[in-house]
């Protein structure tokens, strides 16, 4: 079987969120059960793309609306990644030093254009087209009913949905951007008055996943404006779970970290890395350490931690370190928190930084509002860090709490009370060294690796065969 992910995001290259975990490690998880999984993505200006070699191995030029742009596609010159990694080049809309911008609906439109022209040169079309959110959203539609793209209409194609909260609308007077179609079929790009790549894309792909098995759940009920039409779907829709990178996320290989450790020398191994992170982050390392890596947005309940820590660190006896980026507001309200003896912040992003986090901690925090999957909690989980989460999405899937025999420490819902509250319970499992000793060891055993989902995506494409 011959299949091509189309994605906006792919780690190492380029990465912005889970996207691209997902996109960097499912396809080589494909490859090694016999599937020749390739991806697509754009060229982006990053450290990556400058320091590796690509070859051209395809040249033309596109048509967007009224322009014509020219562009190329782009091979990594090595398979040190597991597969192979094709970019999509329009220097002028993608050569950029950022993935999402003001402009993203001509700059995807352009790569998904520039993505099927190649792919109809193929004489070997893939078996399956996987599309990832909404920045690909438009390819089943153009597959479907663009005139230029017909004798690719035979090629089943899934969607992934990582994130629904985002759907790339865009004005229906951008729709001449749109290879030619018949326009008696418009309604297949709309939602509510707009174009919606997203929505689009739930119509018109053969099969639709969600990252997590509750998410496809929740959003049934609550999806941005989406619910109605994921009901209608619900026949071609399914929840398979994410999975995580074992090679790139291993405590005994992982070269960011401080000290490597297994299981056997877990506690001498954690121990290390978290008395680096209190050293260089000026926080007490004989408290229990409470951690945050991600994205400082609404979602993720970053409104609320200011507030959050400030009860958390007066209530209890813990030191709080934090790594992340996202909305202003939320990155200034934690500014006066800096006074404070026990709380830091690296506020940025830093991939070495958050190997070292998930390694060092005592406790992750996940107070999301939505979280489709997240990986944060896994990776801690295989690094013998505690989650603390609210249950929800994937956090609901992935996280038992310790009072119904499991090993995390779960909420039910998003308020300052109830994430202070787990932090308070976290702390007191944390008293009992023998325990939470033994439950550290006990959560890297547990595996979340990418076997069992990259069969259960196999499975989903074989049958789409026809
Ligand atoms: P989302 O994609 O919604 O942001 P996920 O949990 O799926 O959430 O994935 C987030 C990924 O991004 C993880 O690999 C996490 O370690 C990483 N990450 C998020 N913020 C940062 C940051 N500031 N620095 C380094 N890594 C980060
Ligand atoms: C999205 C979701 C996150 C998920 C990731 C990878 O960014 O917000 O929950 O883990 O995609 O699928």
């Amino acid at each position: 079987m011959n299949l091509l992910h189309i994605t906006a995001e792919c780690y190492p290259v380029a990465k912005v969120g889970g996207l691209a975990d997902v996109a960097g490690a499912l396809p080589k998880y494909q490859n090694e059960l016999g599937i020749q999984s390739r991806v697509i993505m754009p060229f982006y200006n990053n450290t990556f793309t400058q320091n590796s070699e690509f070859e051209k191995i395809y040249h033309s030029r596109l048509t967007l609306g009224n322009n014509q742009l020219d562009f190329n596609i782009l091979k990594l010159a090595d398979n040190s990644l597991g597969f192979d990694l094709f970019c999509v080049d329009v220097p002028e809309l993608l050569y950029k030093d950022y993935v999402y911008s003001f402009d993203d609906t001509e700059r995807f439109l352009a790569f998904q254009i520039a993505t099927l022209d190649w792919v109809l040169t193929f004489e070997d079309k893939p078996d399956v087209i996987h599309t990832h959110d909404h920045h690909t959203g438009l390819i089943s539609f153009m597959i479907s009913q663009s005139f230029k793209y017909e004798t690719l209409k035979n090629i089943p194609t899934v969607l992934t949905i990582h994130n629904a909260q985002y759907q790339g609308w865009f004005p229906h007077n951008k729709v001449y951007l749109i290879p030619q179609f018949n326009f008696d079929n418009v309604g297949l790009l709309d939602w509510d008055g707009s174009i919606n790549p997203l929505a689009s894309a739930i119509k018109c792909s053969w099969k639709v996943t969600t990252v997590s098995p509750s998410y496809m759940e929740e959003l049934k009920l609550k999806a941005n404006g989406l619910e109605h039409l994921l009901n209608a779907e619900s026949a071609k829709c399914v929840g398979i779970l994410n999975g995580i990178d074992w090679k790139v996320w291993n405590p005994e290989t992982d070269n960011f970290i401080i000290k490597n450790y297994t299981t056997k020398n877990l506690i001498s191994g954690k121990k290390e890395n978290k008395d680096w992170l209190c050293k260089t982050y000026n926080l007490d390392n004989t408290k229990p350490l409470f951690v945050f890596i991600g994205r400082l947005v609404h979602e993720k309940g970053a409104d609320l931690f200011s507030d959050i820590f400030n009860i958390a660190l007066e209530k209890t006896d813990i030191s709080i370190l934090l790594l992340g980026s996202g909305e202003k507001e939320n990155e200034n309200s934690l500014k006066p928190l800096l006074d404070l003896p026990n709380f830091n912040a690296h506020i940025g992003y830093d991939e070495k930084l958050s190997h070292i986090i998930y390694a060092g901690a005592d406790f992750l925090l996940m107070p999301s509002r939505v979280e489709p999957c997240g990986l944060n909690q896994m990776y801690s989980l295989r690094y013998g860090t505690v989650p603390v989460v609210n249950a929800i999405g994937g956090l609901k899937d992935t996280v038992i709490d310790i009072k119904e025999n499991g090993f995390g420490i779960c909420h039910d819902g998003v308020t300052t009370e109830k994430v202070t509250e787990a932090i308070s319970r976290a702390t007191d499992f944390y008293q009992n060294k023998e325990e939470f000793s033994k439950n550290s060891e006990k959560i890297t055993k547990i595996d979340h690796s990418w076997n069992n989902s990259a069969q259960e995506y196999l499975t989903l494409y074989k049958s789409l065969k026809q």
